[in-house]
């Protein structure tokens, strides 16, 4: 589908006077794949608590998928509304199975709490399925989440957003602590989500970077630098002078 998924106009976070973002502008296309890159505290963890209702702007915009005022609901009723978010740890129930896991990401989606307590019906169990092959993780649905690897868990998290069906996906440097074939698998996966919906990378790392971005926004000091697809990235005289020059591989 063509056309822009999420708005972001003049925004501004200040925190005690110190400007997060400033008066930053950003936008998103349906079924893009976004990588988001910049030094150290330039502010893109600040812009993804923003897109998904964990951070109040000063001021400015942000607009979901035409006419959703995002600054006006909280986090719970974003991720209702098609937003998903995934920090840099994953965070997952170790003393729930990985069946189990998916089944409360699941429910939570409905938003019901008395859901949390009623059988899980055959077609949900169904989705839930699917969304455990779909992270590779079917032959390990009845293990506990704790027992998994750091790669696994990312998965499973990843598996837990993915049964919510987000459109725009929110993930804080996915691939920090995986190994190099895992980075590799995880890439891939990325692409592959991308065509369903619209995913937003926070990384740093410029190998991953250059492998699977298509188009990049380099963040500083709370705004956009520079943003195109890789080869324009890397001869933006700015962006050499801010990032890249720094250790070649942008230090953050
Ligand atoms: N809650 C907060 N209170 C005060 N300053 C903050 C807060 N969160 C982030 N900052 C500051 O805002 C800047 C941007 O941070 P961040 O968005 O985490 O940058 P990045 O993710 O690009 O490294 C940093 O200088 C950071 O110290
Ligand atoms: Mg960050």
């Amino acid at each position: 589908m063509a056309g822009t998924i999420i708005y972001v106009e003049n925004l501004t976070v200040n925190f005690n006077g110190f400007k997060a973002l400033d008066r930053f502008n950003f936008y998103v296309d349906y079924g893009e794949l976004r990588f988001l890159i910049g030094p150290n505290g330039a502010g893109k963890t600040t812009l993804l608590d923003v897109l998904c209702g964990k951070t109040k702007p000063t001021s400015g915009r942000v607009v979901f998928k035409d006419d959703l005022d995002v600054l006006n609901k909280q986090e719970h009723e974003l991720v209702f509304l098609g937003i998903g978010r995934k920090f840099q740890t994953p965070s997952v129930f170790t003393e729930l199975t990985v069946f189990e896991n998916l089944e409360l990401a699941f429910k939570q989606k409905k938003g019901v709490i008395a859901s949390l307590f009623k059988q899980t019906m055959p077609k949900e169990k169904e989705k839930i399925e699917s969304t455990l092959e779909n992270v590779k993780l079917i032959e390990k649905m009845d293990q506990k989440a704790g027992l998994l690897s750091h790669g696994e868990k990312q998965r499973l998290e990843m598996g837990m957003m993915l049964v919510q069906e987000p459109e725009l996906l929110l993930l804080d440097e996915p691939i920090a602590g995986l190994t190099v074939s895992e980075r590799q698998e995880m890439g891939e996966f990325l692409q592959s989500i991308a065509k369903n919906c619209s995913v937003l990378v926070v990384e740093h790392d410029m190998g991953f970077v250059r492998k699977f971005a298509q188009r990049i926004t380099v963040m500083h000091e709370g705004k956009v630098l520079s943003e195109g697809d890789i080869t324009k990235i890397q001869n933006d005289p700015n962006v050499i002078e801010v990032y890249l020059g720094r250790g070649g591989n942008g230090s953050c």
